[in-house]
């Protein structure tokens, strides 16, 4: 068992404090928001993660995980200091790491026994070096040295399935020019039985990035794909599964839709893109990546346009804000950024989400929710299918357009068959779908 601090109790630090609870360690996660703690310690979790308050309270219960706002009480005796905190981005995309550097002073303030410090956020290569360097230098100022290292330890977490991408991961990364301690860090995962891999500081920084980068260029080549489907009649949903079939492709990432977004992709892609230009690389796929996704947003206006003219005073439904189901993450979610198109364009919006409606009503005063996704329907112009949650799936569409007043379908997750929505009477468009393009040959 080892005595663990973890900094920051956002999605990151709460999840990884919460499991290394529960695979035995002792864990205290800290952060300086004293709301969130007490909130903690009365059970209101900040985020809604599937399965993840009843794991809080278990370990909660057990003794083995706490919460405070103290440094000194959750840096006692720690052996392990895992930094989780905030890289927003800042003015230009690039990662703003004044919590991670808040967190490094004060490591080096209080802490007077050897400690492994562990870089969880996501933070631009070669900002271990430069935690190490504030530690050393603030204890030159105090006057005593300290035993530490620095190792990144990245997380691959999804948000919706992060307890069991904590406990199954595909690999676990280490990157340290100490091996000793990243070998101390190795051992808390030893009992996941995964691939462990060590490299060094910069490398094992670069790996998060080169990951995330890589999944969204995926999504944006698939999105890329769709449109072209959609021109020349193929259908995306087959050529995904066709690529998918290959080995060397696989199925995952494939899926075509509204685009990337999350706190995540959005802020890494351009935190990437920013640190190639600072370092005098041309980051040209990266930012026709990033083009793609926001065109993806963009042409279901272009279709609804298309569909119904002029989109002032239009009633636009809303199916789905957060940016993928079983989150209430709204952060860069499609949803939004159609909202504000349509808005703009004079629409009245009527919208429903499973748990995001409160945090986009504060963002969207305009927006109607509604407390199904029947209430949407009604009297709507068109409805646009942006998140896809499962309880959306097996939704009466009979009854959907019987409610609406022009049965028209965005359907940007491909989550519905659309011989059966073209069966029912609706105009259909897909993402991708050529053999019904933009509506045209169907209603
Ligand atoms: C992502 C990564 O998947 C995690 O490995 C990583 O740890 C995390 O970012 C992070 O850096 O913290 P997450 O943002 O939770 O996780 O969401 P994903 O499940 O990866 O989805 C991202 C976006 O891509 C969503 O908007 C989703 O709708 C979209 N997506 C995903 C597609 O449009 N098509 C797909 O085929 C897959």
């Amino acid at each position: 068992m080892s005595k663990i601090c973890v900094v920051g109790t956002g999605y990151v630090g709460l999840v990884t404090g919460t499991c290394f609870a529960d695979l035995g360690n002792d864990v205290v996660c800290l952060d300086v928001n004293e709301t969130r703690i007490n909130n903690l310690n009365n059970g209101k979790m900040p985020i809604y993660e599937p399965g993840l308050e009843q794991v809080v309270s278990l370990n909660k219960k057990a003794g083995r995980l706490n919460f405070t706002t103290d440094y000194k009480l959750a840096l006692d005796k720690a052996d392990f200091a895992f930094i989780a905190v905030g890289t927003p981005s800042g003015v230009d995309g690039e990662a703003d790491l004044q919590f991670v550097r808040s967190a490094a002073e004060a490591i080096a303030e209080i802490v007077n026994h050897p400690i492994v410090v562990v870089n969880k956020s996501t933070v631009p290569v070669g900002t271990g070096d430069w935690v190490a360097d504030i530690i050393k230098k603030r204890r030159t100022v105090i006057g005593t040295p300290l035993e530490f290292s620095v190792v990144s330890n990245p997380e691959f977490l999804r948000e919706g399935s992060a307890l069991s991408d904590f406990m199954e991961p595909d690999r676990v990364v280490l990157g340290s020019t100490n091996r000793e301690a990243a070998n101390k860090v190795a051992q808390l995962y030893s009992t996941l039985r995964c691939p462990i891999l060590v490299t060094d500081l910069r490398t094992a920084e670069m790996i998060k990035y080169a990951s995330n980068a890589f999944l969204a260029t995926r999504i944006s080549f698939i999105n890329e794909i769709a449109n072209m489907c959609e021109e020349m009649g193929a259908d995306v949903q087959e050529v995904a599964m066709g690529m998918g079939y290959d080995n060397r492709i696989g199925h995952a990432f494939l899926d075509a839709g509204l685009g990337w977004g999350g706190s995540c992709f959005p802020k890494d892609v351009k935190a990437l893109a920013h640190m190639a230009v600072l370092h005098g690389t041309h980051p040209q796929l990266l930012q026709a990546v990033m083009d793609i996704n926001r065109n993806q947003r963009r042409r279901v206006i272009y279709k609804l346009r298309k569909a119904l003219g002029n989109l002032d005073e239009k009633v636009i439904g809303v199916l789905g804000l957060s940016f993928k189901p079983n989150t209430d993450d709204i952060r860069e979610a499609p949803a939004l950024e159609i909202i504000h198109l349509l808005e703009n364009e004079g629409a009245i919006i009527r919208a429903y989400d499973p748990q995001a409606m409160e945090s986009t009503s504060e963002v969207f005063k305009r927006v109607i929710m509604c407390e199904n996704p029947y209430k949407v329907a009604e009297g709507a112009d068109a409805l646009v299918l942006a998140t896809e949650w499962n309880e959306f799936k097996q939704i009466d569409l009979k009854r959907i357009y019987d409610l609406m007043r022009e049965p028209i379908i965005m359907d940007g997750r491909n989550l519905w068959d659309p011989e059966k929505v073209i069966s029912l009477g609706f105009k259909y468009f897909g993402v991708g779908r050529g053999a019904y393009p933009n509506g045209e040959n169907n209603a």
